[in-house]
């Protein structure tokens, strides 16, 4: 497997983080989640931030923690918010980035009223379709490597392993 950085790219609800899990455990790399790492350093959940200082802001912090992570980390899994590859012109400068293909139908079958609670972004499936619509151009152009998420996870993973060889 290459020693780059994976960077996993998609939609809200594409499965970047249980891909990412699974890929971690199967090539012995560490996972990092960008919306965890920016909580954890906030001191404050994703839906809070949104909140109190609003998208700008925290937009602000995604571009800021991909220039911490084109830096600093190495040969690790790295799953993205949806909407950081559309703040951060070029994600391969962090890694391989994968993008994780999936229809919005697929989505909404997909993500938990719990998962969609979290989601400031996702609280309304109309908008959420209109923003996924905007956003697929712009995850193809930033894929090196784009997977058929609609598969069972292991063979996902797979995939994965295999084109990043
Ligand atoms: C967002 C996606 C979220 C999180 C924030 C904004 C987006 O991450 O970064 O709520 O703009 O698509 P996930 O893609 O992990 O849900």
């Amino acid at each position: 497997m290459c020693s780059e950085n994976i960077v996993l790219i998609g939609f809200m609800g594409s499965g970047k983080s249980s891909v990412g899990r699974l890929l971690s455990k199967k090539s012995g790399r560490y996972f990092l989640d960008a919306d965890t790492l920016i909580e954890s350093a906030q001191g404050k959940a994703i839906s809070s931030i949104f909140e109190k200082y609003g998208e700008e802001y925290f937009r602000e912090l995604e571009k800021e923690s991909a220039r911490w992570m084109a830096e600093c980390v190495k040969g690790s899994i790295i799953s993205t918010g949806g909407g950081m590859p559309l703040v951060v012109e070029r994600l391969h400068d962090i890694g391989k980035v994968v993008y994780l293909k999936l229809p919005f139908e697929k989505i909404l079958e997909r993500i938990s009223p719990e998962e969609r609670a979290k989601r400031p972004l996702f609280q309304d499936i109309e908008k959420a379709k209109n923003l996924f619509n905007l956003r697929e151009k712009i995850y193809e152009e930033q894929a090196q490597i784009t997977v058929n998420a609609n598969h069972p996870l292991e063979t996902v993973v797979d995939e994965i392993l295999l084109k990043c060889d």
